[in-house]
């Protein structure tokens, strides 16, 4: 049986030095997930279009990509054409998502729009039904290793609801602070694509932290059943 539940590593806390192992290390992960920073739409700079196409070139997983970034209209056809899979900008940094969602989609690739966590869940009313997924920030986005916020799970029941009421079933992920305890709570309050960082690659066995993870987010799923 297909897991519910998948589970997306953040390179973002990789050993960039030996990218290509700790990437052979997330083997049984659903996802890599590709963190893009600007240091503008958040207070720090990552990695681009290079380290994105040789990541594509060390893992079989679908890449998923978080752009954190100001101008998502300008650089989102340079992230289609390095290979990313499945493609989330945020909704506070562009006036035209749901242009930016066809053009995704017209390039055969996966369409997510993102929230902080200081913006409400009705941004997403007009753009649920058209996504493969929504990003629900359980940080506020910049950095690995932050503390989960606990008003996540409320938000998340909110996103399950406007769902309901469209008709709709979009993937939900939440990104920043899940670790076994934390993946409980997600997965309880309806997200189905958990982002880990810290918590898998700050292991030395990242296989079993990332089943940890999805043990730990199916039993509550179990509990709730
Ligand atoms: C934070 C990034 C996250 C980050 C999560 O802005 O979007 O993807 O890598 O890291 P952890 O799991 O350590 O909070
Ligand atoms: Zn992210």
């Amino acid at each position: 049986m297909q897991s519910q539940i998948k589970i997306a590593p953040s390179v973002l806390s990789a050993d960039f030095t030996k990218l290509g192992a700790d990437l052979a290390d997330v083997a049984c992960a659903d996802l890599i997930h590709y963190d893009v920073m600007d240091g503008h739409f958040v207070p720090n700079v990552s990695f681009g279009l290079d380290i994105l196409k040789a990541t594509k070139r060390a893992t079989d997983l679908p890449v998923d990509v978080h752009l954190m970034i100001s101008n998502p209209d300008e650089m989102l056809p340079a992230f289609i054409d390095a290979g990313a899979d499945l493609i989330t900008f945020h909704m506070e940094a562009t006036a035209h998502a749901n242009r930016l969602i066809q053009l995704i989609h017209a390039a055969g690739r996966k369409a997510s729009v993102a929230i902080c966590p200081a913006t409400p869940v009705c941004m997403l009313e007009d753009v649920i039904e058209d996504v493969d997924m929504v990003l629900i920030m359980t940080v506020n986005p910049g950095f690995g290793g932050q503390s989960f916020l606990e008003s996540s799970a409320a938000k998340l029941r909110r996103v399950k609801k406007l769902c309901a009421e469209h008709g709709v079933n979009p993937m939900i992920e939440v990104d920043g602070g899940i670790n076994d305890e934390t993946a409980a709570i997600v997965a309880g309050a309806g997200a189905n694509v958990l982002v880990a960082g810290s918590a898998v690659f700050g292991k030395a066995d990242r296989g079993a932290a990332i089943e940890s993870i999805r043990t730990s987010a199916q039993n509550a799923l179990l509990k709730k059943a």
